[in-house]
């Protein structure tokens, strides 16, 4: 079984996607044996508790450089035997460190169709804000393997969310959850993990 660990910032609805799916027996190859939130006041370390998972807090403010957070996060990480890294609505950017222990093992979902709207400072409302400015018709999400480059990493799966009229970025952010983060990450989740254990026996 691969060992999952979900790093989150936030309110967690990515999280409670993966915790759901897994109870449904969607996840059939991974358990998600912890949950890391860079932030202490994030919802989704209440979701964590009431599913029965661990959860700690590595917030990047208590380290002193970059260096020193990603040799505790690594450290959380190894600890706990994490196999795969599942980025969920975190914010904080993990270094070298981390990315080179777990290649091809850390996916990341992010609220639009990679490339548009995606790279440094594209989180959030942010990202949907510039969908509706820019005036597309559809945008959608990306679940993608995390490299060194902010969203640069290898497409593992995209869904495209058709974008209303009367769409504000709060009803956007909501349906590309609804009709595509929470679809894609569970199943790109079960993927990997599905890819891990044939490895661990071949
Ligand atoms: C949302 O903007 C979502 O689109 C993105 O991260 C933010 C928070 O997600 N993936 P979550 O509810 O914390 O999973």
């Amino acid at each position: 079984m691969t060992k999952i660990a979900v790093l989150v910032s936030g309110g967690g609805t990515n999280l409670q996607a993966l915790i759901d799916a897994e109870k449904q027996g969607k996840i059939p190859c991974g358990k998600i044996e912890l949950v890391v939130s860079g932030n202490p006041n994030a919802y989704a370390l209440e979701r964590a508790k009431q599913a029965g998972i661990e959860s700690v807090v590595v917030s990047r403010k208590a380290y002193a450089d970059g260096e020193a957070y990603d040799e505790a996060m690594l450290a959380v990480l190894q600890e706990h035997g994490i196999e795969e890294v599942i980025l969920a609505g975190f914010l904080s950017i993990l270094g070298m460190p981390v990315i080179k222990a777990y290649p091809k093992r850390i996916l990341n979902i992010h609220p639009s169709l990679i490339p548009s709207f995606c790279g440094k400072g594209f989180y959030g409302l942010k990202v949907h804000e510039a969908a509706l400015a820019r005036g597309v018709k559809v945008t959608g999400a990306t679940v993608h393997y995390v490299n060194e480059i902010p969203d640069g990493g290898e497409i593992i799966a995209q869904k495209a969310v058709e974008i209303l009229p009367d769409d504000t970025p709060q009803t956007l952010q909501r349906r590309v959850m609804e009709q595509a983060e929470w679809i894609l990450l569970p199943a790109a989740a079960a993927m990997v993990a599905e890819r891990i254990e044939k490895e661990k026996k071949a």
